[in-house]
């Protein structure tokens, strides 16, 4: 099948990646023009696990272009452009801008929403173009996108007429996940609601991790014992600095706006959002409380800048307003390393962790990347694991906390599962 794919960032390249080595003939649609070089040249634009070698078998059915008319006679084009919020709701100018140019250039086609948008977003551009919209959202994880792309969870689809997304179901049926075929305002809604429940489970393990603190539990021992519950699952569960990225604070805002607008309100969500924008605080005071009460000219070392692990995405990054809290409300020397992601805001980067920790008076574990638990198994300064990925008994004697644990290192992790 020849596929179109308009915006060629993580996830539009991800798809076109993954259509392509399928064996489609994949038109990829891209603004950045430095983008596009980067790609055809077979390098990738992002940090992903794998894409080198993914992208490198995709190009020969992959062709990028800045012009829409090489869409021409495409039936259906996937639409991957940012959907920001602006003032808290949703910002859909690149959607409508992406629909345009392609009614512009071939007007016979079906558009396909990949980008999250509210409900009602499928049937606004089908009336601003007169064109047939599909809906079919993303779940993607980045760090994970080729993988999660070629073996999704499930499919979920919406669209006014059935045969459109039978149509779909064969370019999509590589995966063998479940389709849910639905409406389109229902496939819209699938992904907020989603994306809400995940983020809200954060921000409760996330609470509950502050009462641990208080009263002497472990939120990695509760949360294990929670995440039993095969009606809970683990996932999700883990305690830490907050949730942030490109998704996750974005979409719960233009869901509580959405509701808003529409005479409800989703108080589980807001409490979420609440809890969230609370986590970099309570970070600093347990950093203060390591350092002992002022912070000024102390030296912080904060290892991990991306969002999360895997990744190079800076967006909305808890780290990233940790390390500028720390240099604006505490005048803190900040310090920072990241085996990937870049920053140039207050703080000295570093290019070997080692480097970072020699130089640093507190060490923040702020994201979780493979390879830092085993650095930090030799250094002998005190350590604020904000991720929880110290096992806490390896580390007799040296100062290390984690959040939602009350204490110091030194106590052995008494509590296992056996079977
Ligand atoms: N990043 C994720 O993990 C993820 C997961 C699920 C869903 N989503 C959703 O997918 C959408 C895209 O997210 P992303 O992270 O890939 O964004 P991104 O910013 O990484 O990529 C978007 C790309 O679109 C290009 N673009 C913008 N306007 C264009 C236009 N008119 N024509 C052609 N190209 C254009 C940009 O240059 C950019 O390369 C968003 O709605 C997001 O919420 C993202």
């Amino acid at each position: 099948m020849k596929v179109g794919v308009v915006g060629l960032g993580y996830v539009g390249l991800s798809i076109a990646i993954v259509f392509a080595e399928q064996g489609n003939t994949v038109i990829g649609v891209e603004v950045d023009g430095e983008k596009i070089e980067k790609l055809r040249k077979g390098i990738p634009t992002m940090f992903e696990p794998g894409i080198k070698e993914h992208l490198e078998k995709a190009l020969p059915n992959l062709h990028i272009s800045s012009d829409y008319s090489s869409l021409s006679e495409t039936k259906f084009i996937y639409v991957a452009v940012p959907t920001p919020t602006v003032d808290g709701r949703i910002d859909l100018s690149h959607v409508e801008q992406a629909a345009i140019s392609i009614k512009a250039a071939c007007p016979q086609s079906v558009i396909v929403i990949k980008s999250t948008v509210v409900p009602g977003t499928a049937k606004k551009i089908s009336r601003l173009t007169g064109m047939d919209v599909v809906s079919n959202p993303e779940f993607t994880r980045e760090g994970h996108a080729i993988e999660d792309t070629l073996h999704p969870d499930r499919i979920i689809l919406g669209a006014e007429r059935q045969e459109l997304m039978d149509e779909l179901e064969a370019l999509l049926g590589f995966s063998g996940a479940p389709i849910l075929k639905a409406s389109n305002e229902d496939a819209e809604l699938i992904k907020y609601a989603s994306n809400a429940y995940l983020a809200t489970k954060i921000s409760y393990a996330n609470e509950l991790a502050k009462l641990c603190e208080k009263v002497g539990c472990d939120i990695e021992v509760v949360t294990l014992g929670m995440g039993l519950d095969k009606r809970i699952g683990p996932q999700f569960l883990k305690p830490g600095p907050g949730w942030g990225g490109s998704c996750f604070p974005k979409d719960t805002q233009a869901l509580v706006a959405f509701a808003g607008d529409n005479s409800s309100r989703l108080k589980i969500v807001e409490a979420a959002i609440d809890v969230n924008n609370q986590m970099v605080q309570h970070a600093i005071t347990l950093i203060k409380e390591i350092a002992g009460g002022n912070l000024s000219e102390k030296r912080i070392g904060v290892l991990g800048i991306a969002f999360k692990e895997d990744t190079d995405d800076t967006r909305s990054s808890k780290s990233i307003e940790l390390i500028e809290r720390l240099f604006r409300e505490e005048r803190a020397q900040v310090n920072v390393y990241d085996p990937v992601a870049k920053y140039s805001g207050n703080c000295t980067k570093y290019e070997s962790l080692s480097e970072c920790v020699a130089n640093s008076d507190i060490v923040v574990v702020a994201t979780e990347w493979d390879g830092f638990r085993s650095a930090l198994r030799e250094v002998e300064k005190p350590i604020l694991d904000l991720r929880r990925i110290l096992d806490l008994k390896e580390y007799p004697g040296i100062y290390a906390i984690g959040l939602g644990r009350k204490g110091t290192g030194g106590s052995p992790m008494h509590s296992k599962v056996t079977s």
